[in-house]
């Protein structure tokens, strides 16, 4: 039997942190936008599990919502080119948009994004990120809500997948090498 913790090279950080991460998250969310219409909108697939714990952290009324985007490329290049597979079923002209990823690193698919929902009338967008990968970036793009810092390694886990794999891990971890080179 092949357990996936076969192909964890490290932990880089465990379920109790990552549950003391979303909740000083959804605090503070929560504190920013006291009376303000706000659309959290999660980045599917892999923002699905830091979505649901996130949510239900932020202790004012919210509406929630999902996009499914996808990059053109292999699975640990991303190409630059944004592919949006589902679209937002809210209309969102006047909303304040808050987008939740798992990862920021070249910067592209966010970049892209914000201006999208701008184009589509958000009165605000903010991103909020569970890791992000700031030597990596290509396209600027500002984080107003970040997790943690993450090495500039293939991280799994909690989500986040490498080949539709390891989403299932409850923590974030970096993949061996061998496994993706
Ligand atoms: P960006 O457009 O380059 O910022 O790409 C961000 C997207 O690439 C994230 O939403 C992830 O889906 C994916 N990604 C970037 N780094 C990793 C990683 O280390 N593991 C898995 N997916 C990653
Ligand atoms: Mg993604």
């Amino acid at each position: 039997m092949h357990h996936i913790q076969e192909d964890i090279q490290e932990v880089l950080f465990t379920e109790e942190q990552l549950r003391e991460k979303v909740k000083e998250l959804g605090k503070k969310i929560a504190e920013d936008y006291a009376d303000e219409k706000l659309i959290v909108v999660g980045i599917l697939k892999g923002a699905g599990i830091f979505m649901s714990d996130l949510i239900r952290t932020i202790d004012i009324p919210i509406r929630t919502d999902y996009m499914v985007v996808s990059s053109y490329g292999n699975a640990t290049i991303s190409s630059g080119v944004v592919r949006i597979v589902k679209d937002l079923e809210n209309d969102i002209a006047g909303w304040n948009i808050l987008i939740v990823e798992d990862i920021v690193d070249t910067g592209r698919t966010l970049s892209y994004l914000k201006d999208y929902l701008i184009r589509r009338g958000a009165k605000s967008v903010k991103i909020c990120t569970l890791l992000d990968k700031p030597d990596r970036r290509v396209n600027p793009v500002d984080i107003d809500y970040c997790g943690f810092i993450a090495p500039d390694e293939f991280i799994i886990g909690y989500g986040i997948d490498y080949a539709e794999q390891y989403r299932n891990l409850p923590f974030i971890a970096s993949l061996k090498r061998e496994i993706y080179e």
